[in-house]
């Protein structure tokens, strides 16, 4: 792990830890659900809106995404307005797509609406080597003739109508991606296409209801078998976005490692039932006060457990870190099994720098519990990795300094300022003034 530069002048977030949080945490709306509903409106030849949009670097990158293909993109407030009929470029630049995987789903919609596609492959990420295979072979399936050359996927349909045939296909991963790429792809197919081994996640159910609300027509989002059967076209939507389960589950954690009581809404509960079984094994109740309201109250004990990460239903991937970060300090050992990426165990060196007591081998880690963390000089190392640091500082005796927070930017909403409301002491600062004065700071051995 490479710490960055003394002169690496980009913010760093400073936590004092070892304070109780409490009060109420407004959720925003879900990234991984916004930004395939905004690749989903290419498919519609009118204008759309997209509410509960949460601010994000991610949501900004893929506005600049479709602005570069021709789409007229607006924000105001928590809401997009975008007009996709002067949708004229098939090809999205590298410098975007590369710096945002997601953007890739766009593939689907856009050989879809215009017959051709050219998206420079996403390539891989701290936490894998992120293929694409699947969504290249449902397209294919479907009749399209897709070659790769140069970094780039070359889709066209041929043939004189250029629309693409229904098909059968069976996903060997339930891949989230690969799913929502050909559910688009085939509203404007002709015939149905049904999906086998389909991904069931709530963002795939909340894309398949945006489109239905556009005029497509999709039976079984949700489950693993997803019949779509193709329209000539889609006409304008307003829709709102769900709200984001990780985010809930990350203030769940934030909850449960300050040993603190806290709300939090508007929440989906049905989302988050792994998240909760597993809050509730490590000794934490969690309360639904009202159908989208929850409410976490720490336990007398905070127990070691297993976990195993695994598609939807199973327990979140995006949900690892920040539970790694909790059971640092149960009382007993626990093992974590990353089954869905093959490289995300970035965090727990850094962890291991707060004084955790965490071995890994291979996709497993295992963690002995211990009585308190310290405060250190930590960097993140992606999305929910930077999640996890901040959980970590909330708890830890003295002071966090978190580097790397282009990570925590892309996929969380204000959530310096959210923690702060509750009473955190935490707050963004230049990178040398935080930096320097603690990267001076001994790391405290493990007592
Ligand atoms: C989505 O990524 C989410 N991103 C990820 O959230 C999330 O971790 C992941 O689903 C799993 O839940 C968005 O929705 C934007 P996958 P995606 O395709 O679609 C392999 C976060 O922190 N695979 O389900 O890219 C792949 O390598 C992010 O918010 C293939 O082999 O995930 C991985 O091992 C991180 N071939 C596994 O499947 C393919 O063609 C799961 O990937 C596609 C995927």
């Amino acid at each position: 792990m490479t710490h960055s530069s003394p002169e690496d002048r980009s913010p760093v977030l400073e936590i004092i830890g070892g304070h109780r949080l409490s009060g109420e945490v407004r959720i925003s709306g879900a990234k991984n659900s916004a930004l395939v509903l905004m690749a989903g409106s290419l498919l519609c030849s009118q204008d759309c809106r997209i509410r509960n949009v949460p601010s994000l670097a991610d949501v900004a990158r893929m506005g600049e995404v479709l602005s570069a293909l021709g789409v007229k993109i607006t924000r105001k407030d928590d809401a997009l307005e975008i007009d996709a009929r002067h949708l004229s470029q098939s090809k999205a630049p590298y410098e975007l797509v590369s710096q945002l995987r997601a953007s890739f789903f766009i593939i689907g919609p856009l050989l879809a609406r215009l017959g051709i596609a050219r998206i420079p492959l996403p390539g891989g990420c701290a936490i894998g080597a992120r293929p694409v295979d699947l969504h290249v072979r449902g397209l294919q399936a479907m009749g399209a003739d897709v070659q790769i050359e140069h970094g780039t996927v070359h889709a066209c349909i041929p043939g004189v109508n250029r629309r693409l045939k229904g098909a059968r296909i069976y996903l060997d991963y339930p891949s989230v991606g690969a799913t929502e790429t050909l559910m688009m792809a085939a509203t404007l197919a002709d015939g149905e296409t049904i999906l086998e081994n389909a991904a069931q996640e709530p963002e795939v159910v909340d894309l398949a209801n945006f489109c239905r609300a556009m005029g497509a027509r999709i039976r079984g989002a949700g489950t693993n078998t997803i019949v779509i059967s193709g329209v000539p076209s889609l006409h304008s939507v307003d829709y709102a976005v769900i709200p984001d389960r990780v985010e809930v589950g990350t203030f769940l954690v934030a909850g449960a490692i300050t040993q603190s009581e806290l709300s939090l809404a508007p929440v989906v509960p049905d989302h988050l039932t792994a998240v909760i079984a597993k809050l509730r094994a490590i000794g934490s109740e969690v309360v639904q006060e009202t159908p989208s309201r929850l409410r976490i109250v720490p336990g007398t004990s905070r127990l070691g457990t297993d976990i195993e990460t695994l598609p939807y239903p199973g327990f979140p991937t995006d949900m690892q870190a920040q539970f790694m970060a909790l059971l640092t300090l149960s009382e007993g050992d626990s093992i974590i099994t990353e089954t869905v990426f093959e490289n995300r165990m970035g965090h727990v060196a850094e962890l291991n720098r707060m004084g955790a007591d965490i071995r890994t081998k291979g996709n497993h880690a295992v963690i002995r519990g211990v009585p308190f963390l310290t405060g250190a000089p930590v960097v993140a190392t992606d999305l929910r990795a930077s999640a996890a640091l901040v959980l970590a500082g909330l708890a830890a005796r003295g002071t966090t300094i978190i580097q790397g927070l282009h990570h925590l930017d892309r996929g969380y909403d204000d959530l310096e300022g959210k923690l702060k409301l509750l009473g955190a002491q935490i707050r963004r600062v230049k990178g040398d003034t935080g930096a320097e004065s603690v990267s001076s700071l001994p790391v405290m051995p493990r007592s």
